[in-house]
């Protein structure tokens, strides 16, 4: 059994390299967190106080890294993402998925010390990782809908780019900070189309979570808006919405080249774009593809609200 302790930030070479065999695997890869050691550098580095105070380690009886669980915690929505747990077996080994399991369970419990108000948890992982599945089970998650990442390649993304450059949008384009108006009429519809996400409608117009926001307007009326922010290795599109009303006539992707053509603006070029849609979103689906984005990973979230 693995010596199982609160990571320091002397671990963090050996976690990168595990993190980084990990999620190219889909029977081990976690949502949320990307796939070089440039992206999760990044992300770890973000982690709040700091990583290795949010991250919990299984080391072998040389000190080898082979297990790893953070948790990001949101203290105000009394919600906690766990990033993993990640344990570097072969699930092929005849004792692979029980050395998981336990390694896994032991990882958890450790990083409860951390988790005292939280009521409300979520894993997230690829559809393939079964040993996920059975974590999720045995700790009383609930699976939700699985929901597939989908890209849009560099070519594509450039052409999109290059496009935006000739045409102009049928409304107009307004990014917040703008009126207080239109900041609460983005976050009710926000609240309406994404409820109990992983980010209020509050904290996405305030900017407290550093996301660009882009808002399609008709008047004085909001039709709609797409969050979204630029990260090392892509761009990612959080947030899309259009009232009910003004569906179907392009202003969703209207509002999806705005904000990549915004972040690109901003914040500079990234070879790819990617975004997140949840099984059974037609509308969604057909949208982003026809903007030239293409599946690449199928996810599912569990979760267990007290
Ligand atoms: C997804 C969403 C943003 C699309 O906005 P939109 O302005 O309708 O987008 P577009 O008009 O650019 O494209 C919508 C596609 O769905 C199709 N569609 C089919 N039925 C539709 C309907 N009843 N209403 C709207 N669009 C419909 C459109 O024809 C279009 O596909 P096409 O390009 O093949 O013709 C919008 O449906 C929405 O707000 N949904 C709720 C929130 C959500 O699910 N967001 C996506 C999270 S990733």
């Amino acid at each position: 059994m693995y010596d199982i302790r609160f990571a320091e930030p002397g671990d963090l070479s050996a976690a990168l390299a595990l993190l980084v065999r990990l999620q190219a695997d889909t029977a081990h890869h976690i949502g949320y967190l990307g796939e070089t050691v440039e992206a999760l550098s990044e992300e770890l580095a973000e982690f709040e106080p700091d990583w290795s105070s949010c991250s919990v380690v299984a080391t072998d009886e040389s000190g080898r890294l082979a297990g790893f669980l953070s948790v990001e915690i949101d203290s105000k929505l009394r919600r906690a993402w766990l990033h993993g747990p990640f344990v570097d077996v072969p699930l092929n080994h005849p004792a692979g998925s029980r050395i998981w399991d336990q390694t896994a369970d032991a990882l958890f419990v450790k990083a409860r010390e951390i988790l005292d108000d939280i009521t409300d948890h979520e894993l997230y992982g690829h559809t393939n990782h079964r040993r996920l599945a059975a974590f999720a089970q045995r700790h009383g998650f609930t699976a939700g809908k699985a929901s597939s990442i989908y890209l849009l390649d560099n070519g594509a993304l450039r052409t999109l780019l290059l496009r935006d450059a000739n045409y102009s949008a049928t409304h107009e384009m307004r990014v917040l900070p703008t009126d207080p108006a239109v900041h609460e009429a983005v976050a009710v519809l926000h609240e309406r189309c994404f409820p109990h996400s992983y980010m209020s409608g509050r904290q996405l117009v305030d900017g407290t979570k550093n996301r660009t926001v882009v808002v399609a307007m008709d008047g004085q009326r909001v039709l709609g808006y797409a969050g979204g922010k630029a990260q090392p290795e892509e761009y990612y599109v959080d947030f899309v919405a259009v009232e009910p009303d003004a569906r179907g006539q392009g202003i969703g992707a209207q509002l999806v080249t705005e904000l990549l053509w915004k972040l690109a603006c901003d914040q500079g070029a990234r070879p790819q774009a990617a975004a997140s849609i949840l099984a059974g979103n037609e509308s969604s689906r057909r949208m982003f593809g026809r903007l030239g984005f293409r599946l690449h990973l199928e996810l599912v979230a569990y979760r267990h609200a007290s």
